[in-house]
């Protein structure tokens, strides 16, 4: 059998495989079937006894490539230890031996973790402390195997409720609204819109100190344009570390993790290259100049730790020099952006993440800004990747791990950077909200459907801008909608489905 055939085959397990997803992804905030499934096996296999056979094959079928992962550093571990069975049982390493003994450890593999999850009395805590019991995990992993694991302050979460937000007052009944943010079956997202002056950031900081009263929540807050936010008094109650870039270095080990493995390296190295490119504002670089930035920092990603942007530069030059390329646009932009720090790897993305800032860009150029933010929310997002997926509290409201909030996220959105989207789409399960506040809803035409999909919340204020079609299904009308008669500190928003006017407080 060779390991492609495994991979492209499909693997079925018993209907109550399927019931025991319906359930579990609800308890444990897991959303993914295969990692239910991977779970669900690897209890099974830990338990040492030959499973009887599964009670029939109807349940949902799983591509090997998903079940295991397309990545060789996930399937390789998964298909050794499955053969490694199959010999120790002299059975022959046969494409259906494989099958079967997957659907059968799949199968009583949901039946050992209903029976754990009673034993737990279904408390998520409990229930991960027996499984963590039961795995007997070896107590010498190496500092480069725990990078992520061992620092990751939020496993301790606080359990997760429900937080919701005062909007306002409807302007026909004088009902007051409220909206839960992370409640079930919804986006947790935010876009507030208008034009200047119309109470934008006054609205989302309001928001913002309204969660923070309810929880702990970690607020990351971005002021991608001026430096006004930093003087708001608004800002006292929520007692975020102020960084005024370029002056003051944002403190966070951007590359974090990178070296541990040939893959995470590339992938950093291929999101790098991205990121310049989005943000070089005319031109970007040339179908010739990406592939080179990952040329050079493949290397050194996958070997240095804390690598700063002297760091990128130097092997840039390097590569450069090497290859008798000629000095071009990637090593100008480089030394340019290098006459500021940017960053700098003071605080593991555990530590940067799970405490309070504020980041303003007030005289940072255009060119430099979009860099920092870009490499930010790729260091989030490889963050999160990295992490369990929130809990959910039995209503289905789910742990919130961090706010990232960003006003005048005009220019951001019109980079159409894909790390942005990428939050704002993938990463909800994982407890991340994103608060957007732009001036005009046009900031939002040309973004993808799932983006847009994933604004659980429009807010707009007063402007003259028109809504596009897709804005206009945001706020639940057929016929388009106008803002520009909105009078001062009124929004136009959805509740219970149907476009609502407020009055905000
Ligand atoms: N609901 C409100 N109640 C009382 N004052 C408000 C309200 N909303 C906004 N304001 C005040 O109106 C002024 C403008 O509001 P804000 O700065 O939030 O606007 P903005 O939309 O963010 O504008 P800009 O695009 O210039 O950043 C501020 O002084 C703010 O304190
Ligand atoms: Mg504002």
């Amino acid at each position: 059998m060779k390991i492609t055939e495994a991979l492209l085959a499909n693997f079925t397990s018993s209907s109550d495989t399927r019931n025991f997803y319906r359930d579990f992804s609800r308890y444990l905030g897991i959303t993914e079937q295969y990692r239910l499934a991977r779970l669900a096996i690897g209890r099974s296999m830990n338990d040492g006894v030959v499973p009887d056979p599964a009670a029939d094959a109807r349940g949902n079928p799983l591509k090997g490539a998903v079940l295991f992962g397309a990545e060789e550093a996930e399937h390789l571990p998964w298909l050794a230890h499955i053969c490694e069975r199959l010999l120790q049982r002299s059975l022959p390493i046969t494409l259906a031996a494989l099958q079967s003994f997957v659907r059968d450890h799949w199968h009583r593999g949901c039946a050992l973790l209903r029976a754990d999850w009673e034993t737990s009395g279904e408390s998520y805590d409990r229930f991960i402390e027996i499984l963590a019991r039961s795995a007997a995990l070896p107590d010498d992993l190496t500092q480069k195997d725990a990078t992520f694991a061992d620092t990751d302050k939020h496993s301790d979460l606080p359990n997760a409720k429900a937080i919701t937000i005062k909007l306002g007052h409807r302007v026909d009944s004088g009902e007051a609204v409220a909206w839960t943010i992370n409640g079930r079956g919804y986006s947790p997202n935010l876009a507030i819109m208008g034009q200047a002056g119309s109470g934008k950031t006054f609205a989302m900081l309001g928001f913002l100190a309204e969660v923070r009263r309810q929880s702990p929540i970690p607020v990351l807050l971005i002021d991608a344009a001026k430096d006004e936010l930093a003087d708001k008094p608004e800002l006292d109650s929520l007692n975020l570390e102020v960084r005024k870039i370029p002056s003051q270095p944002m403190p966070l080990d951007i590359f974090h993790g990178c070296d541990i493995s040939q893959d995470a390296s590339r992938d950093a190295a291929v999101a790098f290259a991205e990121s310049l490119d989005r943000a070089l504002a005319d031109t970007g670089l040339t179908a010739n100049q990406k592939p080179r930035v990952v040329e050079a920092l493949r290397p050194l990603l996958s070997k240095k730790t804390s690598v700063t942007l002297l760091d990128v530069q130097a092997a840039l030059n390097a590569h450069y020099e090497a290859q008798g390329l000629k000095e071009d646009r990637v090593l100008s932009v480089m030394k340019t952006i290098n006459f500021y720090k940017l960053t700098q790897p003071e605080l593991s993305p555990a530590d940067f993440f799970s405490s309070s800032w504020l980041l303003t860009f007030g005289r940072a150029s255009e060119d430099t800004r979009r860099l920092t933010v870009f490499l930010l929310f790729d260091a989030l997002d490889r963050y999160l990747k990295s992490l369990p997926e929130a809990p959910l509290d039995v209503d289905g409201n789910r742990a919130i791990r961090i706010i990232l909030a960003i006003d005048e996220a005009r220019p951001l959105l019109a980079a159409r950077h894909a790390g942005l989207s990428n939050l704002v789409r993938t990463h909800r399960s994982k407890g991340l909200v994103v608060m957007l506040a732009s001036q005009s809803p046009n900031d939002y035409d040309g973004q993808t459907d799932d983006f847009m999909q994933q604004i659980g919340l429009p807010v707009c204020f007063r402007t003259n801008s028109s809504a596009s079609a897709a804005l206009s299904n945001m706020f639940k009308s057929k016929k388009g909608v106008n803002f520009s008669s909105l009078q001062p500190g009124q929004c136009l928003t959805v509740v219970d489905n149907a476009m609502a006017l407020l009055k905000t407080y």
